[in-house]
């Protein structure tokens, strides 16, 4: 396990998932029955941008540093839920910062040192669970859950050629056991072919009501470029698609090169 996401936080894909990650949350804590978060690929929870790894890459200044530069009404609950200064916060702070006291957050994270980090930053928490354990077996380990409702955010690290294959199979085992939860998958989008096949297996999988939301940052011409993302929804609650436009438009005319796109486009029908 190569990849470390204290180099990543807080880049244009991270940005990406982060903000449709918190229009998910809304939607879903609207009503006041308890909801289950799981979060299945969770990193450390939190980063720090003036930290050494972040400071190696520099990427987060092409994302949140861009966004908080001029925020857009659209994108303004995201931004503000990131905090200020060297602060970025990882899909478990946003998730625990939308969480009511009904609603229980579950954590996976493989990597010892990452999960321990984890673990030492909710340790005190009721409301948390952190799982040092695979996310994919942990899918169908805690699903369903007796809340009955759930967002399940999967967002492994693509280090493994399989694991666009891998994703598809994981979600279509979870839904299987869990009909009724709302998935939400992130993606790369280096060259379309790939996306092109997963999407395709997908639909193959014969899963209803599934949208995706992408951004291309540039044309997907050098597929050793990271161009673009995606995030792929099983369940999206109702209204989202028309509350994710604008969102999407927003972070597309920040972060994407003239030639970037973004799009919401339904691959099977409730
Ligand atoms: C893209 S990062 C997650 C970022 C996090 N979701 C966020 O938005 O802040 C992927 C994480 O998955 C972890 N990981 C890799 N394979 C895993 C697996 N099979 N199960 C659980 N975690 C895994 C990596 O160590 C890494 O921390």
């Amino acid at each position: 396990m190569n990849y470390r996401h204290a180099y990543h936080a807080g880049n244009p894909a991270d940005c990406v998932k982060h903000a449709l990650l918190v229009l998910l949350l809304r939607a879903l804590t609207a009503k006041p029955k308890p909801l289950f978060v799981l979060d299945t690929h969770a990193g450390i929870g939190a980063y720090d941008l003036a930290g050494t790894e972040a400071g190696k890459t520099g990427e987060w200044r092409a994302g949140i540093g861009r966004l908080r530069h001029a925020p857009p009404p659209a994108l303004a609950d995201f931004i503000a839920l990131t905090g200020t200064g060297d602060h970025y916060p990882g899909s478990p702070a946003i998730a625990r910062a939308l969480l009511r006291p009904q609603d229980r957050l579950a954590l996976c994270e493989l990597h010892p040192d990452d999960a321990a980090t984890l673990k030492r930053r909710f340790a005190r928490d009721p409301q948390v669970h952190v799982h040092r354990r695979d996310g994919y077996e942990a899918l169908t380990a805690l699903l369903p859950p007796p809340e009955r409702r759930a967002l399940v955010l999967i967002d492994p690290p693509f280090e493994r050629v399989d694991e666009f294959a891998t994703l598809a199979a994981a979600l279509k085992a979870a839904h299987r056991k869990f009909p009724t939860g709302v998935y939400a998958a992130w993606y790369p989008v280096k060259h379309r072919a790939p996306v092109r096949d997963f999407i395709a297996d997908i639909q193959a999988r014969a899963i209803a009501d599934v949208i995706t939301c992408e951004i291309l940052f540039r044309e997907p011409l050098d597929p050793a470029r990271l161009n673009g993302c995606g995030i792929l929804i099983v369940n999206p609650p109702y209204g989202f698609e028309s509350n994710a436009l604008p969102v999407l438009e927003a972070l597309r005319a920040i972060l994407a090169e003239p030639d970037g796109a973004s799009r919401i486009t339904r691959l099977a029908d409730a």
